[in-house]
Order: C-alpha cells, then sequence, then structure tokens
C-alpha cells in the first residue's frame, strides 16, 4: 500500500516518528477508553457529566472533527501537511525554552484571512514573519499577500523541516517561493530581520517568555527604528488577554485593536487577537478595509 506524503510518520532529527499529534490520535484515543472501560465506563462519564456537560462534549467533538476534516481538504488541496496538535514536549527543540512553548497547532486559514485586515496596506514594504511557525501554515497564506519576504521561526527541528517541505510543495510562482524562508531558532533569541515587519504571533508560549520577546525586538528597534506591526493570536482568550496587558504595559508598543475573531468552520474554537504597532515611529499606512 502506498502512503501518502501527508500521511507518512514525520521524522525528528533523532529519526523517531512524531507520535504526538493529539488530533490524530483522537479515535484511537477514543477506542483505547471503550476497550479499557466498556460501554458501562462511557455510561458513567456520561452520568458524571450530565445532560448539558455531555451536550457541550459533543458540540466540541464535532466542532473539532469539522475543523480536522476541513484543515486535511485544505493540506489536500495544497499538497501540504499543517494540520494536527503536535504536543512540545516530544519534540527536538532547541534553546531552554521547550516547557514554555504552546503545542504546535495551525491558525486556520479562514482566521488567518481575517486577520489580514489588520496587515499594513504597502506590504511590498513590509516583512511578514512568524515566531513560532510550526508548519507553516501562515507562511503559504502570507506568500500571496504581497510581503518582501516571509520568514518562519520555529525551535522544533522537526516541524523546521516539515515547513520547508511545505515552502516547497505549496503550489505559488517561484518568484514568491524564493522570498520564504524557516529559521531554526528560540523566537526570543532570534535576530530580527531589518525594515518593516509584520510579527506574527499564534501564541507561540507562556508569559514568562514575553519579557526576553520583547526585551529581543526592543534591541532591534533600537538599532534600527522602523515600523513594526505585532499580531498576537489564538485560541485561549485568557493567555491572550493576559499577554496583551503585558505587552501595552511594557510601553514599547501601542495596542490598535483587539477583540475575537467569528467561529469560523475550519477553526477548532475562535481565535482572540490583539494589534500592536512600535510607537514613536511614524506610519503612514492606514488599515485595509
Ligand atoms: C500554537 S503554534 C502556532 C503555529 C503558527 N504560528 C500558526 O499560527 O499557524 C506555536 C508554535 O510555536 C513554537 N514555539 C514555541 N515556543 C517557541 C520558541 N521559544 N521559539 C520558537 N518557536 C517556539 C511551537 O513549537 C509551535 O510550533
Amino acid at each position: 500500500m502506498t502512503i501518502a506524503a501527508s500521511e507518512r510518520p514525520i521524522m525528528t532529527d533523532a529519526r523517531r516518528p512524531i507520535s504526538a499529534d493529539r488530533w490524530a490520535s483522537r479515535r484511537g484515543r477514543a477506542l483505547a477508553f471503550l476497550r479499557e472501560h466498556g460501554i458501562g465506563g462511557l455510561v458513567g462519564n456520561i452520568r458524571a457529566a450530565g445532560a448539558h456537560g455531555t451536550a457541550e462534549f459533543v458540540a466540541r467533538h464535532a466542532r473539532y472533527s469539522v475543523c480536522i476534516f476541513l484543515g486535511k481538504q485544505w493540506d489536500r488541496t495544497h499538497s501540504v501537511d499543517t494540520g494536527g496538535q503536535i504536543e512540545i514536549q516530544s519534540l527536538d527543540v532547541v534553546g531552554p525554552n521547550a516547557d514554555m512553548g504552546y503545542p504546535a497547532v495551525s491558525t486556520s486559514p479562514s482566521t488567518f484571512a481575517h486577520f489580514s485586515r489588520f496587515f499594513p496596506q504597502d506590504r511590498s514594504q513590509y516583512s511578514f514573519v512568524d515566531l513560532g511557525c510550526g508548519k507553516g501554515r501562515t507562511l503559504l497564506l502570507a506568500s500571496k499577500l504581497g510581503f518582501r519576504k516571509v520568514v518562519g521561526v520555529e525551535f522544533a527541528g522537526s516541524l523546521c523541516e516539515i515547513a520547508r517541505t511545505n515552502i516547497a510543495r505549496f503550489p505559488m510562482p517561484e518568484e514568491h517561493r524564493d522570498r520564504c524562508s524557516i529559521v531554526h531558532a528560540d523566537a526570543t533569541q532570534f535576530e530580527i530581520p531589518n525594515g518593516n515587519l509584520v510579527l506574527y504571533f499564534g501564541n507561540p508560549f507562556g508569559l514568562e517568555l514575553w519579557p526576553a520577546m520583547l526585551a529581543n525586538i526592543a534591541e532591534s528597534l533600537r538599532q534600527n527604528p522602523r515600523h513594526i506591526r505585532l499580531v498576537l493570536a489564538g485560541s485561549l482568550g485568557d493567555a491572550i488577554g493576559a499577554t496583551g496587558r503585558l505587552i501595552a504595559e511594557h510601553g514599547l508598543f501601542n495596542r490598535i485593536a483587539q477583540g475575537a475573531a467569528p467561529f469560523f468552520l475550519d477553526t477548532y474554537r475562535p481565535f482572540h487577537y490583539e494589534i500592536f504597532e512600535a510607537s514613536g515611529v511614524s506610519n503612514s499606512q492606514g488599515e485595509q478595509a
């Protein structure tokens, strides 16, 4: 039997397959539960959760299933592998910050399209950088938007390999492909590129790392004052809110928008967002309508 490239086990640098995709293992985990606890265990869980809890569980499960299905369809259409929820603990990670990293889950195409309204209008004057790019789905989406360069930074080597393969396979003109690159690095230590930037953070790590991340951006801005727009987004509303407050209080950036994207069918939960601009740098660009 031939296995489609996107379904082959992903090998880490140590040639271990990535086995920690929580989405790929959903059905297996449900069957394992039934094998271990039987129908009696299932009935017990339903009783314990109550009618409301069970209805919520079923609705959540249905939303995840639709999101996973649509993600796989998008991947098949574009010959890439950007789906799943990969636990960081199972991966080879550069630097000391593995414990602070959130699992690799890609921003949905509809959610990213929604956020693109916050990108500057003249994107040929900007590079797009995803700090914690995972399998690189946002880079593929950003490659269509006319940015000068599209850069993904990721601290897990195996995810970098997948992101590079995705860039090589994604249908796009060769001159757009040449603008895309992946850097294997810890985001807090990554040398921020020169020129105007859109920095995209799909909630890559916990609050603890943000002081180091902001210090890194501040040093880059000190050496080379320029326009930077920062997009922070993720499904955990509390975490996004707390990080947004930390960024606002730090003083480097001004908040220009915050809110929640619609609950698109291709996402497992609605994404919350906070949009910032580096303060003290003039910006003649308006928002896109
Ligand atoms: C929630 S995923 C977001 C993926 C992508 N940005 C998107 O929105 O589609 C978070 C990613 O950040 C990466 N990450 C976490 N901490 C990091 C760090 N300190 N440096 C670089 N990457 C990191 C994780 O490995 C994971 O791939």
